[in-house]
């Protein structure tokens, strides 16, 4: 894999030879209630869905989705995982030159390298907390880019662009003829800022969706796109055949109509998230940057007795695993994140960190 991702707990188990059970995971950010317990029932009896060929269509998810989103049908399209949309989106829209919002998802740029458009980058700045600054872009897009790429809420950063400002990001770039691609794979906490009823009005407009995180499927792998119908026949002949598996479509299927479970992780993780912020921020030589999804950028100052990177090594030989943030355009090796995780989980993390970052003063105080 070219890009560095978060999650490879197969690598690190290898790696410091423990089981992959034992490690805790910070670096991904799924769901840490697991999947829907609909699901597990669902896929304890798939003979059937083993025995046979994908539905290709993937009905009844399809039919799932329309009604969860409150959108018609030829609106959406089933993959395995948004990661396929993502790399079949360059192909379609053959863009001279994309804007990323930055920082932002790797995987955007990595998409671009076989296709023959040039990546640029808009820098959302740390004196700014990272939040768009609106004006700045639409100068930007001035320049008359092909595509424009928006994750939001915002991977790493955990900023959230309120829908008004979305909205009139779309009229912008509509006006320039520039197409948008929004990633909304963390938009499960604040679903009343997604775009999704926009791709009614916006035939420039694609939207990234994942069941990876919220709904706890990264092994299964389901995605889907959300976009003008057109769009969506045109993405549909671009894909493989049952590009989305029989188990990932029941899973999907399952996991939207589990609605206590949707609850229950929404008010939880919020619940966690609130706790983590509050006791990241007793630490010394951290800055907690305010997240709307179940993770947390953090910076750690550079007065700190260590780099992230040691702390990130540190950690995983007490088999805790965060994402260090180096390789991200606009970002820095002091950066880092980690998900908010179960609650016993996420107060071993603080113990950890409490040690880590003490203990260390107290020697660099002694030399
Ligand atoms: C912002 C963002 N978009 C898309 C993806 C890809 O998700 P999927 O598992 O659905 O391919 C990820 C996964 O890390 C992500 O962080």
């Amino acid at each position: 894999m070219r890009g560095k991702h978060g999650g490879n707990i197969y690598q690190v188990s290898r790696q410091l030879g423990v089981k992959a059970e034992s490690i805790i995971d910070f670096s991904a950010n799924i769901n840490p209630l697991g999947f829907a317990p609909r699901v597990k029932k669902a896929l304890a009896s798939a003979d059937m869905a083993i025995l046979n060929y994908p539905d290709h269509e993937a009905y009844d998810l399809i039919h799932a989705l329309s009604s969860y989103h409150n959108l018609p049908e030829e609106f959406f399209l089933a993959g395995n995982g948004s990661t396929e949309f993502i790399y079949l989106l360059p192909g379609i829209l053959r863009p001279k030159s994309v804007l990323l919002v930055a920082p932002t998802f790797t995987e955007y740029e990595y998409s671009f390298q076989r296709a023959k458009g040039v990546v640029f980058y808009f820098n959302t700045r740390e004196e700014a907390d990272f939040r768009l600054e609106e004006k700045k872009l639409f100068d930007e897009l001035k320049r008359g880019y092909s595509a424009l790429y928006i994750c939001n809420p915002g991977s790493p950063t955990g900023v959230l662009i309120p829908a008004d400002t979305m909205k009139e990001i779309l009229h912008f770039a509509a006006k320039k003829g520039t197409s948008i691609v929004v990633d909304e794979t963390f938009m499960d906490y604040a679903e009343e800022h997604s775009m999704k009823a926009q791709v009614k009005n916006f035939d420039c407009l694609y939207i990234l969706r994942s069941m990876t995180k919220f709904f706890a499927l990264p092994g299964i792998r389901a995605g889907y796109l959300i976009s003008y119908a057109k769009n969506i026949e045109k993405v549909q002949t671009k894909q493989g055949p049952w590009s989305m598996n029989a188990m990932a479509q029941r899973a999907g299927v399952e996991s939207l109509r589990d609605s206590a479970y949707i609850q229950k992780s929404i008010q939880y993780i919020l619940d966690a998230r609130k706790t983590l912020v509050s006791e990241l921020r007793k630490l010394p030589f951290l800055t907690v940057y305010n997240s709307s999804c179940n993770f947390l950028l953090v910076k750690l100052n550079r007065s700190a007795p260590l780099t992230a990177f040691e702390l990130y090594e540190k950690l995983l030989h007490r088999g805790i695993i965060i994402r260090t943030c180096g390789d991200f355009q606009g970002l820095d090796d002091s950066f880092f994140r980690i998900a908010v995780k179960k609650k016993n989980e996420n107060k071993k993390l603080i113990t950890e960190l409490k040690k880590m970052l003490s203990s260390d003063v107290s020697k660099k105080k002694k030399k």
